[in-house]
């Protein structure tokens, strides 16, 4: 990889990208979850490039605060005068060794094809080479035409005459260039075309004049792939969707339908894993060997152990569940919650901020925040934490291993209960419990023995006891 440490690459992405018709800049659409930049610039890293340099423009801001954390150089292009004057922007008097320039709208390139043009540009010597691909339908892409075999030019759609219109091989937008000759024949770009533009392309001329080499390379259809509307970066991200459900059924985990199964590039699932229809599995999610996640789950940032199950319809944020656990269905574990080993997580239960100890339960409409959960605890129906107070600050409950808290319990944090405690249905709980104690804290029960009118206790029964009604009427 040392060597592709002398590569540059320079991303081309000040473009206004005005057929996407949003007010947010072109790249940082997402495309299968992530902005399309982040799509190039990982590539350029994993080919191994370490000196990337953005040229933006448009949503300078966002732009940064998207790659900057990246290690990503922005360079500024002030005013969009055409992709030669983009590269200018990028301080090419810096640049030395290769330089490859690509477009920051090309979302599908891998870094296997960044590595072969690479590749390609060392053996073969030239000083300029471009990447071509052959299209069915080439529409605006530049056309590269050649004479004995030889490039001689890239000619724009805008420019072309219909002959040249007819010309099925393409500019990709993709060069790699030798830095001192990019130092040398980019200040020679003159604006002269119709559309008053400094044309990048015009480099294959200048050098071609100056008696240096220029070749080209074949590249696969995907480097030409780029997003200019929303019905192309649809297609974007169905297409990268498509490729990691492929990914996956190739190491072994288990899709049910991979055309509805949306997982992004960053995350990972291991042999054996069951993915149902309709889950999306965001950011830096795993899965472990196993666990199958069943419809309509949204999982961002969770670290999923081995034969979890995950039950249809449920929403996990940056949690951890640990091996045989089962979470849903229709849970909802939100972040820095931590589920042992075979816990059982049950339908309406949310939690947030809670460690929830090995073989506990909660299995039915519950609310934990901030709170610690012991070992082989049963949590009942309608438990909750109010662990907000009117000071707007949080408070934590501590529940210990082996409590049973009865249904419909509240604790009023802070309150901690001991080990082995029990806690009677509908209590209110607000000063701590010993180990293994009782504790009730709810109104007594009264009964008020023939409450009810005798005319009212006719309509009750109707239809009823007749011997009942007679005798009380
Ligand atoms: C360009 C090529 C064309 C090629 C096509 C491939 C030129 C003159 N033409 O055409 O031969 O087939 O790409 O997609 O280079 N950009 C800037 N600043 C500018 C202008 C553009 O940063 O002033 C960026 C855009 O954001 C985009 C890239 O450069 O990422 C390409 O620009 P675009 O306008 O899409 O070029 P095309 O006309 O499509
Ligand atoms: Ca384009």
């Amino acid at each position: 990889m040392k060597e592709n440490n002398e590569v540059t690459a320079i991303i081309l992405a000040a473009g206004l990208g005005k057929r996407m018709k949003s007010p947010l800049p072109k790249i940082l659409h997402p495309v299968a979850g992530r902005p399309m930049i982040l799509h190039v610039i990982e590539n350029c890293k994993a080919a191994g490039f370490t000196d990337i340099r953005l040229v933006a423009g448009f949503g300078l801001n966002s732009v940064k605060a998207v790659v900057e954390p990246l290690g990503v150089q922005i360079h500024v292009q002030a005013q969009q005068l055409g992709t030669g004057d983009a590269v200018k922007s990028a301080d090419i008097e810096s640049l030395s060794g290769d330089v490859l320039i690509l477009n920051g709208d090309h979302p599908l390139i891998e870094a296997e094809d960044l590595l072969a043009m690479v590749k390609e540009f060392r053996s073969s010597g030239v000083d300029l080479m471009v990447v071509t691909t052959i299209l069915e339908n080439p529409k605006s892409f530049g056309r590269v035409v050649r004479s004995g075999g030889q490039i001689r030019a890239i000619v724009e759609a805008k420019d072309a005459t219909q002959a040249t219109l007819n010309i099925r091989e393409v500019n990709t937008g993709m060069y790699l260039i030798k830095a001192d000759v990019l130092q040398d024949e980019l200040p020679r770009i003159r604006p002269a075309n119709a559309q008053n533009e400094y044309y990048l392309t015009d480099l294959v001329g200048l050098c071609i004049e100056g008696h240096l080499k220029v070749g080209t390379f074949q590249g696969p259809k995907r480097v030409s792939w780029g997003v200019n509307s929303q019905t192309e970066l649809a297609e974007a991200s169905r297409i990268k969707y498509r490729q990691k459900a492929r990914r996956l059924m190739e190491d072994g985990v288990i899709l049910m339908d991979p055309r509805t199964t949306y997982v992004e590039s960053t995350v990972r699932v291991e042999p054996g894993a069951v993915l149902y229809p309709h889950v999306m599995l965001r950011g830096n999610t795993r899965v472990g060997a196993m666990s199958s996640i069943e419809p309509h789950c949204y999982v961002v940032d969770t670290d999923i152990g081995n034969s979890v199950q995950i039950r249809a319809g449920s929403y996990l944020e940056s949690a951890r569940i640990m091996n045989h656990a089962t979470v849903g269905p229709y849970a909802r574990l939100r972040p820095e919650t931590v589920i042992a080993e075979e816990a059982h997580v049950g339908n309406f239960v949310e939690m947030k901020k809670v460690q929830f100890g090995a073989r506990s339960k909660a299995g039915h409409l519950t609310y934990l925040g901030d709170a610690e959960v012991g070992e082989d605890a049963n949590v009942g129906c309608g438990t909750i934490t109010c662990n907000y107070a009117v000071d707007r600050k949080k408070y934590k409950t501590v529940i210990g291993k082996r409590v049973f808290v009865g249904s419909d319990t509240q604790f009023v944090a802070p309150v901690t209960v001991g080990d082995g405690a029990v806690i009677g249905s509908g209590s209110t709980i607000t000063k701590d419990v010993p180990p293994r104690a009782l504790a009730v804290g709810r109104a007594r029960q009264v009964v008020k023995e023939n409450y009810v009118k005798d005319e009212a206790a006719k309509g009750d029964s109707a239809g009823g006891n007749e011997a009942a009604d007679k005798k009380s009427g």
